[in-house]
């Protein structure tokens, strides 16, 4: 390790490779007997903790709950808050992209994190973005 720079740039890497990792395990336990599409995800809070989630379909198919939600709700009622990062993998040439629904969510709860999806087959091609671009002048109650 050359300098503090680079040992930090590689404590991130690192980090983003675990919370990939999290994100691919949470996906084997998605309930998804409709679409047969799994989604795995999981958030990265500033104190380090991972909380993971996976989709569950409904058979009235709109009921259905996305993994990023389902991760962000398991979070919030477990107390944790200030999430740096969220990681997002399915079967997905490149990852799959949050739903717009979740973005709202995760631009209420997460308005900071940066978002690294990846596609399951290749968990190492990691794609970044920030929940703030992905969708801006997000919905609030004035
Ligand atoms: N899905 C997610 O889990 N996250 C998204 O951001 C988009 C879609 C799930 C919902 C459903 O179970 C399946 O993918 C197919 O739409």
């Amino acid at each position: 390790m050359k300098n503090k720079t680079e040992f930090r740039a590689s404590a991130r890497r690192l980090l983003r490779g675990k919370l990939i990792a999290a994100a691919v395990n949470a996906r084997e336990r998605a309930v998804a007997p409709y679409s047969k599409f799994k989604v795995g995800a999981a958030l990265l809070t500033k104190r380090g903790e991972i909380v993971s989630g996976a989709n569950v379909e409904s058979a009235s198919y709109g009921l259905t709950c996305c993994a990023e939600r389902v991760a962000l709700f398991n979070a919030l009622t477990g107390g944790k808050r200030d999430f740096i990062a969220v990681a997002v993998v399915a079967r997905a040439p490149g990852g799959p992209m949050p739903c717009g629904a979740c973005r709202q969510l995760l631009a209420e709860y997460a308005p900071t994190a940066k978002v690294w999806v990846a596609d399951c087959r290749a968990p190492e091609k990691i794609r970044e973005f920030r929940v703030r671009e992905l969708l801006p002048s997000a919905f609030v109650i004035p």
